[in-house]
């Protein structure tokens, strides 16, 4: 049965903590590709396809042609960080994007200029950035952040906003008695209680306003009982942690493979260089204790040592990430997968990714955006567990293993798709063609 869905009318507006690296990228992607300078590779929302029906009916549209997306022109976009740089000047800071592609998106670029951030330098030590709030507490710098959404939804006449954040990944912690039910985190909030990130102010300041929130980063964020108990009551669709890029992306294409095969694994180790300010920020032991976890859980989850102790009982895993200013934005990783077969017989594979983080980063933004508001639209509240798809770690209900299986991700996420708009749902078991005239086949 279809889902009523309604239309993406009138103007999205798409609010990022952090104008960074890749939130620049994003947006002048964007910018280049609505001049038809470049066109939206990497992102499903624009290119990707999705098969309705049998595969005999030979239908395929793409997605953004089968649900009610947003328009690319309908966007606008806004946000915050603690350095005063506009966003083409962020962007050349960032040195992802070739300076001659962001002369030609120049204007739309310099017009998009931070708000004042929800900052606390405790939860990011490396960044001393100043143009930071100096609100009392905690709850009136949720309020400030609050009114800086309704002032850019009202300056900018748009009907729908979301919030991605794209801030530097915060030191890590456990959640605590704060954390645990909304009235604790409220009156934390008023306590200026230091157990709360700046991240989740925002987060708060967006629930609050029943607008949706996606987190890119690592940190808890929305991943705590409080905001997602807020999440359900003002009805907000919700999806967290990490954009899954460079290396856990190719751990989530390849094991599902060597699992799906039964081959077995021993050793996998990781090693990445990195020079941007995400390797600056993570180059402290806290900051980078909190991407650790969020890269750490991936083959567990995909390998379940616990329930093949043959194959993966005796795994080795270990990521590393070293600040290496030389390469920028260009990450280099290093994979050596000790991996074994028949009889145990021993073989080795080693994948040398020389990716651009933010490159690959950047159409998942769009894509989060893009799909928090449709589920928004469709009247989905709380975890949006089909858009694990994006995330390094996905936020899953309380006792609900995540999926990490790229595979299994993409068909949740287009099953969802299916769901939502009445069509049916494709589980491949495919028997049914033999009813069929030889000449469909
Ligand atoms: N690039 C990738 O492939 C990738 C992948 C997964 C996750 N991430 C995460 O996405 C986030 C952004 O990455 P990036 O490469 O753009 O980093 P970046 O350092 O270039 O940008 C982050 C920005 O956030 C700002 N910031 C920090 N705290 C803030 C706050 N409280 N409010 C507002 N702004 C704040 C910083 O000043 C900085 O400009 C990081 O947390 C990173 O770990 C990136």
């Amino acid at each position: 049965m279809k889902q009523q869905v309604k239309a993406a009318e009138g103007k999205l507006g798409i609010l990022m903590p952090g104008l960074g690296a890749v939130a620049t990228t994003m947006i002048a992607g964007v910018a280049a590709i609505k001049k038809g300078l470049s066109k939206p590779i990497g992102s499903l929302t624009q290119m990707g396809t999705i098969r309705l029906g049998k595969r005999t009916e030979n239908k395929e549209p793409k997605i953004k042609d089968f649900v009610p997306l947003a328009n690319l022109e309908d966007i606008v976009f806004g946000g915050w960080d603690v350095y005063e740089d506009n966003v083409y000047e962020a962007a050349l800071n960032a040195r992802v994007l070739d300076a001659n592609l962001l002369r030609d998106v120049r204007e739309e670029l310099q017009a998009i200029k931070p708000m004042r951030a929800a900052f606390d330098r405790n939860y990011v030590k490396n960044l001393d950035g100043k143009f930071v709030k100096e609100e009392e507490n905690r709850h009136e710098l949720a309020l400030a952040v609050m009114e800086d959404i309704k002032n850019f939804q009202a300056q900018n006449n748009c009907d729908r906003i979301v919030l991605v954040w794209c801030g530097s990944t915060e030191i890590y912690f456990e959640p605590s008695e704060v954390h645990e039910s909304l009235a604790a985190f409220e009156q934390g909030l008023k306590d200026n209680d230091a157990r709360i990130a700046p991240s989740m102010i925002y987060a708060y300041a967006a629930l609050k306003l029943g607008i949706p929130f996606a987190n890119g980063a690592p940190n808890l964020t929305v991943d705590i009982p409080a905001l997602i108990e807020l999440a359900k009551e003002t009805n907000t669709p919700i999806a967290g942690k990490d954009f899954k890029t460079g290396q856990t992306l190719m751990k989530t294409i390849l094991a599902p493979g060597l699992s799906a095969r039964a081959l077995g694994v021993n050793g996998w180790f990781s090693d990445n260089i990195l020079g941007n300010r995400d390797g600056l920020v993570l180059d402290d032991p806290d900051n980078f204790k909190t991407k650790e976890v969020s890269k750490l859980g991936v083959l567990e989850d995909i390998f379940k040592p616990e329930k093949n102790p043959d194959l993966y009982g005796d795994m080795y895993h270990k990521i590393r990430i070293n600040y290496y200013p030389p390469h920028g934005d260009n990450k280099e990783s290093w994979d050596n997968i000790d991996i074994f077969g028949w009889l145990g017989y021993k073989m080795q594979i080693k994948i040398n990714f020389l990716c651009r983080d933010s490159i690959l980063a950047a159409p998942i933004v769009l894509d989060l955006a893009l799909f928090i508001d449709l589920a928004k639209r469709a009247n989905m509240s709380g975890i949006q567990e089909w858009l694990s798809f994006y995330l390094k770690s996905p936020q899953t209900l309380p006792n609900v293993p995540a999926e990490n299986d790229i595979f299994k991700q993409l068909m949740k996420l287009q099953n969802t798709l299916r769901h939502m708009m009445g069509e049916d749902l494709i589980t491949h078991l495919g028997l049914d063609y033999e009813e069929e005239p030889v000449e469909n086949v």
